[in-house]
């Protein structure tokens, strides 16, 4: 490899089904980019000296993943301000050795996955969250950005939801609750951010929550419908969707911060949804 290539990477465990080196390859193709991408599996309890030796070989960035976004902002030795609330990274930009700055461009991502991509309008919409771990911590900031009437996080932890409701409550209308106290009526839109997806396992939703309105939206996404939009599914949801989009939005705004250029995440979308 000539040494003028730049690198990047995307650190995470388990790591060998990111769809990450797809897709900033294809942005790089598509920008003209000359940079190589790829996925490196980082032991648990090394990410710190990881990051070390991929700055000391002159890597230019990373991603972050599962389940070292928390390490990552410990280790920024600077944060965006949403970076910063989010609690978490999953963008380093590498500055030099020892001097990362670190970014959190998940909740963007599905913030202009549901608006550009979808077509949704979030202004003046109930939405319901499902989850209060990392995930979705990362996402409620550019959530409440687009002023929708009220943002309720349900987690099977109750207490967790009412900490995040808390936390981000000076930002907007946000409340949290159990997974037993919806109320009545059904939400506009449904996020799925509970990692119960992964493991086949669907929480126990009262169907009253989908309308004939209702866009349900997973965070997760997987070559087979979710259990979380095969419930949406047969519930009536108008639409339903997996977080293909959110995937690629995230990281197109990682690529733009690394390479000061935007990628068109419409053909990449579509690339991911062929293979
Ligand atoms: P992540 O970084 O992916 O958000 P996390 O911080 O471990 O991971 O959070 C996982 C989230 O999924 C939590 O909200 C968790 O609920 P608890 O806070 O009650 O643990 C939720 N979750 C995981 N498995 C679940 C299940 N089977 N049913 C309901 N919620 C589940």
């Amino acid at each position: 490899m000539p040494a003028s290539i730049d690198r990047y990477a995307v650190f995470g465990n388990p790591i060998a089904h990111s769809k990450s080196p797809f897709i900033h390859a294809r942005f790089a193709e598509q920008t003209g980019q000359s940079m190589q991408y790829t996925a490196e599996l980082v032991a648990i309890g090394d990410f710190e000296n990881a990051v070390a030796r991929f700055a000391s070989e002159g890597g230019k960035g990373l991603n972050v993943t599962v389940p070292f976004k928390q390490d990552a902002w410990q280790l920024a030795t600077e944060r965006s301000a949403r970076a910063e609330r989010a609690g978490a990274v999953n963008t380093l930009v590498i500055r030099g050795p020892g001097d990362y700055y670190g970014d959190n461009t998940d909740g963007i991502g599905l913030a202009r996955d549901l608006v550009n991509n979808h077509g949704l309008q979030l202004q003046g919409k109930n939405i319901l969250i499902l989850g209060a771990g990392g995930a979705v911590r990362g996402v409620i900031e550019p959530l409440l950005e687009h002023r929708p009437a009220r943002l309720t996080i349900a987690n099977r932890t109750r207490e967790k939801a009412l900490q995040l409701a808390e936390d981000f409550g000076a930002l907007g209308n946000v409340r949290g609750c159990g997974l037993d106290e919806f109320g009545t009526g059904a939400y506009d839109i449904i996020i799925n951010g509970t990692s119960a997806s992964l493991g086949g396992e669907l929480p126990d939703l009262p169907s009253t929550l989908v309308g004939e309105t209702t866009f349900c939206y997973d965070m997760m996404y997987a070559s087979q419908p979710t259990p979380f939009m095969d419930w949406a599914l047969q519930h009536g949801a108008r639409r339903v969707t997996d977080g293909k989009g959110m995937l690629v939005e995230q990281a197109a705004e990682s690529f733009r911060l690394w390479r000061g250029c935007e990628p068109d995440t419409a053909p990449v979308i579509e690339a991911l949804e062929q293979l």
